[in-house]
């Protein structure tokens, strides 16, 4: 079973706190339950970890991507301004998902950008929980198909 990483970073270790609106009423502990679950039915398994400093995010994801097959993250407030973060997910060469709960295209001007996802194969905002659900689906479809282009060679 392939093991994928589900990553969240600054203040949505408050989930459930959060502007529901925006955020939803669920807990990061539930939503980090259901996307195992629905990772298991595509045969996934999950690691995730979640953290308010930018250099901690960094280390966990140096140290735990070669042993994953692909990446899910929720930056938080990362994704508009932290190159950093960005070149990490690029190191790793790993197929990655970029999720966000709210629709950060439709908010505030600061957060339209996001500097993360030109190393990402897929955005997905604005679909609360569902959008990781999908983010699984599509990590499962291109991690297949590189399988099947691997095994071609
Ligand atoms: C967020 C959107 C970001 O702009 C914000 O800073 C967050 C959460 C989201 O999931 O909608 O903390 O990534």
């Amino acid at each position: 079973m392939k093991t994928i990483l589900l990553i969240h970073g600054a203040n949505l270790n408050l989930l459930g706190k959060r502007d529901p609106h925006h955020y939803g009423n669920f807990t990061l502990k539930q939503l980090e339950n259901q996307v195992k679950v629905k990772a298991k039915l595509s045969d996934f398994k999950v690691k995730s970890f979640q953290s308010n400093h930018e250099g901690a995010l960094i280390d966990y994801i140096q140290k735990n991507s070669p042993q994953a097959g692909g990446i899910i993250i929720n930056p938080g407030a990362f994704t508009h301004y932290s190159y950093a973060l960005h070149d990490a997910l690029l190191d790793t060469l790993l197929p990655v998902i970029e999720v966000h709960l709210s629709n950060i295209k439709n908010r505030e001007g600061w957060r339209n950008q996001s500097v993360i996802a030109p190393v990402c194969r897929q955005v997905i905002s604005g679909e609360k929980e569902k959008g990781y659900y999908k983010a699984v689906v599509v990590l499962k479809k291109i991690m297949d198909s590189n399988n099947k282009l691997q095994n071609k060679k």
